[in-house]
């Protein structure tokens, strides 16, 4: 099993919109059981709030399920239990290593340097855009994806 800890500031935006399509995503491969997906945050802001309306609302509207969710922050004991750490931006990646210590194992990605095209996903906390946030996801994972089953 592979497990996945996506992670972003808040974990009502980006980081739920990625467990949600990489959930989705794993289950139309028919590699369900293969994966263990979560999300959660660096920061303390909406610990314990649901999904964005705006999330909520782009996955929606391509068909993709979410669940009712708390928002959590990432803990230090989260790098033993996941084999993947992906944060969404480089300020993203500097908090999950204030979290848990060194990246020994190798398991702390940006989720966009798995693509061809390598860069953080921006905040729609900031911009309003999910359209493009659900872009960049989309890219991400599936990347993401063909590498850990290649
Ligand atoms: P996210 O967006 O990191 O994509 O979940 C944010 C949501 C809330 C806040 C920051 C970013 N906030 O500061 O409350």
């Amino acid at each position: 099993m592979i497990k996945v800890m996506f992670v972003c500031l808040g974990n009502i935006c980006r980081s739920p919109m990625a467990e949600f399509f990489l959930k989705d995503l794993v289950r139309k491969q028919g590699l369900e059981s293969e994966f263990y997906i979560e999300s959660s945050a660096t920061s303390y802001e909406e610990v314990g709030n649901d999904v964005h309306y705006g999330t909520v609302r782009k996955l929606n509207s391509v068909g993709i399920p979410v669940e009712h969710r708390e928002a959590k922050r990432l803990s230090k004991s989260d790098y033993d239990k996941f084999d993947y750490i992906l944060g969404m931006e480089e300020s993203n990646i500097r908090n999950i290593l204030r979290i848990v210590g060194q990246d020994n194992d190798n398991k702390v990605y940006r989720l966009l340097d798995f693509s061809d095209n390598p860069r953080d996903i921006a905040d729609p906390w900031y911009t309003g855009n999910f359209d493009k946030t659900y872009e960049d996801i989309l890219e991400g994972c599936k990347a993401f994806l063909e590498k850990v089953i290649s």
